[in-house]
């Protein structure tokens, strides 16, 4: 039965539309580009597809502060490509898993103008107020050095509103029943048009008590119960792959201990300590943190990475081992981000070096759990520190040594493709690999191969 959950034996990989493949030589990319491009994804042998968000958003936050949950950004096609994309992804046996972002909105959502405007209105209780200006509002930012406050004054309400992240996204009041059901309806409308599940992000704070009394706020676990209810009654098959960060204590909280609530997590204690063991050369604490997120039921699964679109968040090692993290692969102050992390690509932290990368994409595909490769990681790309915060690990796919690497036919992409140095695309690019058998590309659809012939690492057993 368990050879039945297709998620324990995937390759995931996870990619923004937006800078993936242009089809419409507007600058960016698209879901027709995307498709051009499936063959590809099907010839390295991912077997599911993680999509960041697309939907309508004023793409402050990369999408991340969605303005409409039910359509497709125009810059990216229609809903019509959307549904013809999912289609070419099953018919080649690959599945489509998309962020579910509903820990916020972005303030230009209709919900939020119409709370904001009209104290009556039924959304004003979808965000989370305060009269006067909560004690606590410094506090609790998830982007220190660059976010000021977690509660900011609208003129027009009147009033102080919650936002955990950045002030242009306020968030939902997850504990109203309203907000809950219209979750439940955003999933049911993707189901219907052709994704597998989700990639639910920042999770703990989606569950968490949230109000300007709240000093410690307390998850409620419960709610993801009824998520993965309501999902599983809809596609059977549909999963939750969830982005929390927390300590081994509460994995099994997230997890559900009859394996009742999400079906994935990331793992970000063996990723934070996967660094650590690469930069300091001892393994000791990741194996400790591969004994303390042991305990799973059997249906659950990790998720496993190496690089995501965020920057490596390294909040969870202790302050010696993270200053051994920052002086070995993010050494200067630019590289580094939110007082916790580092914003650089895989390849450049790895100095390029082809042993050290094989080493790293080694233990992360034998490691329990599920691989996520992150697009341009498998040519090795690189970052543009120039731009700012999490965008220099963002930049466009490097296709081939084409004007922007072939990724558009506009004069202006919609970031800077990396053109300068050894990770321009001049050197990495997609089509000079292919040809080349001892390429990483190459090397790296041989491992994707043997993971998925492995038994062991396919179920997580190892
Ligand atoms: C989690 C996403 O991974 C990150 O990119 C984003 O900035 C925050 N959520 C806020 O939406």
């Amino acid at each position: 039965m368990i050879n039945d959950l297709w998620y324990k034996n995937a390759v995931i990989y996870c990619l923004s539309v937006g800078t993936f493949m242009d089809a419409n030589g507007d600058g960016i990319g698209d879901f027709q580009g995307l498709m051009r491009r499936l063959d590809y994804l099907h010839g390295l042998g991912v077997t599911a597809i993680w999509l960041m968000p697309f939907q309508p958003s004023p793409y402050r936050d990369d999408g991340y502060d969605i303005s409409d949950y039910y359509g497709v950004n125009t810059r990216h096609g229609t809903l019509g490509d959307f549904v013809e994309f999912t289609h070419g992804a099953k018919q080649r046996g690959i599945r489509v898993i998309m962020d579910l972002v509903v820990n916020h909105t972005s303030d230009q959502h209709p919900w939020f103008q119409e709370a904001r405007r009209d104290p009556n209105s039924k959304y004003r209780d979808w965000y989370v107020w305060s009269d006067k200006k909560p004690s606590h509002a410094k506090k609790g930012m998830v982007f220190p050095g660059v976010q000021k406050s977690t509660w900011s004054y609208d003129k027009e309400a009147r009033a102080w509103y919650f936002h955990r992240f950045y002030d242009f996204q306020p968030d939902l009041n997850t504990s109203n029943p309203h907000v809950q059901a219209e979750i439940l309806k955003i999933m049911g409308f993707w189901i219907q048009q052709g994704v597998v599940g989700f990639r639910m992000e920042a999770v703990p704070f989606v569950i968490s008590t949230k109000g300007p009394q709240v000093k410690k706020p307390v998850e409620q676990y419960d709610m993801l119960r009824s998520l993965r209810e309501f999902l599983q009654w809809r596609a059977g098959d549909s999963i939750i792959l969830a982005e929390a960060n927390v300590l081994p204590e509460t994995d099994m909280e997230y997890f559900g201990e009859d394996g009742d609530r999400m079906h994935m997590m990331f793992n970000f204690q063996v990723n934070q300590n996967l660094f650590y063991a690469l930069a300091a050369s001892d393994c000791r604490p990741l194996v400790q943190a591969l004994k303390a997120t042991k305990p799973r039921p059997a249906t659950a699964q990790w998720g496993l990475f190496l690089r995501n679109h965020d920057e490596l968040d390294l909040g969870r090692l202790t302050e010696e081992q993270r200053q051994r993290v920052f002086e070995c692969f993010g050494p200067e102050k630019e590289m580094q981000l939110y007082e916790r992390g580092i914003r650089r690509r895989l390849a450049p932290m790895l100095n390029g070096d082809r042993r050290r990368i094989e080493l790293a994409y080694s233990l992360m595909f034998s490691l329990p759990g599920t691989p996520v490769v992150r697009y341009g990681d498998e040519i090795g790309m690189g970052d543009d520190l120039k731009l700012p915060e999490r965008n220099c690990a963002r930049t466009p796919m490097q296709w081939s040594t084409e004007p922007h690497a072939g990724f558009t036919k506009s004069a202006k992409p919609i970031l800077p493709v990396i053109s300068e140095g050894p990770y321009g695309y001049q050197h990495v690019n997609a089509a000079e690999q292919r040809r080349d058998p001892n390429s990483l590309l190459n090397w790296t659809e041989r491992i994707i191969r043997m993971r998925k012939e492995v038994p062991g690492g396919r179920l997580g057993r190892l």
